[in-house]
């Protein structure tokens, strides 16, 4: 089967914002306590966090990490995470059914961020909480000093203001399950207001209001034009989360899942533009996809993922094993954010350590790279640019999900310094090979600078703690500059990062 792809040297969609390489975590089973937070860990530096963890944060390169929830913000209240250790409040969380004790906080989370190389992106909790807490979390967080709030951080061990940039004006508030979840104009009304005094504050800071927790929510795409009616002019972002499972087991269907992704985006992009004309405004919004990835491999339908828990402290919860499989789809759904870079400015893989995540741990033991690591591993370290348009010419395949899924998904992005182009590619075809012959007009292309594959006989194989490089890159051959053309094959069931000199 033949792929003939062309790229323009001046036909890009844009410089894409980094941050859609960014990640997410939450206050949930094991993410933090027994994840990035472990006193008595062999690697536990002076703070309790866990060096070797760190250290393959640092890797990914995040540009932003999105916390404390997720469904746990909606009843959280941030004054239980600030002060003296021992003076924290235990108390139970009703959004994952157990019991949190609070050792991390507000300014333990930016302390790690500092050391993780990231930056915070924080939601405050507008389910059970609203205004007057936002804007004190704020106010704490931000505000040099000589305020009740602000003197309180000094107080607490933080001499200088967090300096936090973006903050997310609460969680999935369109989702039943959320607790004190809203109707879009109860939302609106609150983000709306909330925003505004935010804003007061400083008006450089970002805002993310909530979009809708998955396309097939049924209040999308309403929700979205109700909320940006209501709070346009006060929020910056409008948030879209989305999970894939494969409970079918239907390789092909469950590859076509990024297809509808793009979709998503393109109909929140036309609400967003629908009601900026409306109000005859200059603000622009933009889309953070601030949660997406595989998620069903702990999870069974119709059953609350905290049924059972029994209020227990950091349990083991929603601790996908990701495999080969899972490899293909993130590459795909990372792919779809590039080439949608003009709408998407953030997107936050859901989630970072042990809960849906690309870095495993074991409590007290050692940590693994999931094989989901290495596509968002490439595309935050190369991802980086700008994104170029793709035109691609292969046979494509009708899914359940979609029709017309091209068997080949590429995402181009030239460097910043410009001396290179990488091409991401994710041949989706069960069992053939793609000859691919890449145009690159206004290029000439030299040679192949690198070319990592990522292949395995077995879709269902993962990474576990005694074979953690199960799944893993390795160098690819067969692809080469032949008369200024990229020419190669790819082998059915393949990742590809190329990167063109
Ligand atoms: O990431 C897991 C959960 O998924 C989050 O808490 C919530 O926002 C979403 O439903």
């Amino acid at each position: 089967m033949k792929a003939r792809i062309a790229v323009h040297r001046d036909f890009k969609i844009g410089t894409i914002d980094d941050r859609i390489y960014s990640a997410f975590l939450e206050h949930l089973g094991r993410a933090v306590y027994g994840g990035i937070y472990e006193p008595g860990h062999a690697t536990a530096d002076e703070d309790g966090f866990r060096d070797d963890v760190l250290e393959l944060v640092r890797g990914l390169k995040a540009p932003l990490v999105r916390y404390p929830g997720g469904n746990f913000v909606s009843n959280y209240d941030w004054l239980d995470g600030i002060g003296p250790k021992n003076e924290r409040p235990v108390r139970l969380d009703y959004a994952w059914k157990t019991t949190e004790t609070n050792e991390m906080g507000t300014d333990e989370f930016i302390r790690w961020c500092r050391k993780a190389g990231t930056e915070p992106m924080l939601a405050v909790n507008l389910g059970s909480k609203g205004f007057t807490e936002a804007l004190a979390m704020l106010e704490y967080c931000n505000h040099p000093g000589g305020s009740y709030w602000s003197d309180l951080r000094r107080k607490n061990g933080s001499a200088e203001p967090h300096n936090v940039r973006i903050w997310c004006l609460g969680n999935e508030m369109d989702g039943p399950w959320q607790m004190n979840h809203r109707t879009a104009h109860e939302y609106g009304r609150v983000a709306n207001e909330v925003g505004r005094a935010m804003k007061v504050f400083d008006p450089t800071l970002e805002l993310v209001a909530c979009g809708s927790s998955n396309h097939n929510m049924p209040t999308y795409p309403a929700w979205e034009a109700e909320v940006l009616e209501l709070a346009y002019e006060n929020v910056d972002y409008i948030s879209l989360h989305q999970y894939w499972d494969n409970w079918d087991d239907d390789y092909l269907n469950f590859l076509a899942k990024s297809v509808p992704v793009d979709r998503y985006i393109q109909t929140i992009g036309g609400v967003i533009d629908y009601v900026k004309a409306k109000k005859r405004s200059k603000h622009n919004v933009y889309i953070s996809f601030d949660e997406w990835n595989v998620w069903y491999h702990t999870r069974k339908k119709g059953v609350s993922d905290g049924d059972g828990v029994n209020w227990a402290k950091a349990p083991s919860l929603l601790e996908d094993a990701y495999n080969f499989e899972d490899v293909l789809l993130v590459g795909c759904a990372l792919n779809t954010f590039i080439r949608r870079s003009d709408r998407v400015r953030i997107a936050c893989i859901a989630q970072l350590v042990n809960v849906i995540a690309p870095i495993m741990t074991q409590t007290g033991g050692p940590v693994w790279k999931q094989t989901i690591y290495y596509p968002y591993y490439y595309a935050s370290l190369y991802g980086r640019g700008d994104a170029l348009n793709v035109a691609v010419d292969v046979p494509t395949y009708d899914a359940r999900v979609a029709d017309d899924v091209p068997y080949l998904d590429v995402a181009a992005v030239r460097s910043r310094d410009g001396g290179t182009v990488a091409f991401f590619m994710v041949n989706r075809h069960p069992d053939e090979a793609l000859a691919i012959d890449i145009d690159m007009a206004g290029f000439a292309p030299k040679g192949i600078a690198e070319h990592v594959l990522i292949a395995h006989p077995d879709l269902k194989a993962t990474n576990t703690v005694a074979n953690p490089d199960h799944v893993s890159p390795r160098i690819g051959d067969g692809i080469s500059v032949i008369d200024g053309r990229v020419k190669g094959n790819l082998p059915p069931r393949s990742y590809h990062l190329v990167r063109v000199s």
